[in-house]
């Protein structure tokens, strides 16, 4: 019961977040949340990357270790960190293009296929490198899938 009431200021926040009624603030701390996001996914795609490259001996234990954190990341609810207004040409801090908003749908297809292709990784990480190195690939897919259409170049 303590819990619930505990849970229930956090739930009304994000819904705040998500009719938009956000300070300057807020969408600066959302933009250095959602980038604090994609560095643990990228943390965690490095350790496999670099196996299946060769650059670090293969281990199915810590292999599956990386890939289990990434399955858990793509699963977070991402909606609070993309809150309205903080797209790159609303703010100077973030690459997160306005098509994120004006094409919701796509981007959600997007991090649909990231959970996919996560779920396929954890699958394979512990099966030999040869496995490994084809599930690292379609990840790659995956980053470079959304990063197209709704990331700005550097
Ligand atoms: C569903 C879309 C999506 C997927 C999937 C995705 N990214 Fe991103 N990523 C973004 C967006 C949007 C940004 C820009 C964030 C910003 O600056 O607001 C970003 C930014 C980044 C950054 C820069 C973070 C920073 O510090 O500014 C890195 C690194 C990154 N992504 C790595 C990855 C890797 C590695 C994967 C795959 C394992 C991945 N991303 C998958 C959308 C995605």
């Amino acid at each position: 019961m303590i819990k619930k009431i505990k849970i229930l200021p956090i739930m009304l926040s994000s819904l705040f977040i998500a009719a938009g009624s956000v300070n300057a603030a807020d969408l600066d701390k959302a933009v250095e949340i959602r980038q604090s996001y994609m560095q643990m996914i990228a943390f965690n795609m490095g350790v496999v990357g670099n196996m299946a490259k060769g650059k670090t001996d293969y281990d199915a234990q810590i292999a599956l270790d990386a890939a289990q954190n990434l399955a858990l990341l793509s699963k977070m609810n991402y909606q609070s960190m993309w809150p309205e207004g903080s797209s790159n040409s609303d703010l100077g801090n973030t690459r997160s293009k306005m098509e994120i908003w004006t094409d919701a749908a796509g981007f959600a297809e997007k991090h649909t296929d990231f959970v996919r292709r996560t779920d396929n990784l954890v699958s394979l990480a512990n099966k030999g490198l040869g496995n490994l190195r084809s599930a690292v690939k379609e990840m790659g897919g995956s980053c470079g899938g959304c990063h197209q259409g709704f990331r700005t170049k550097k």
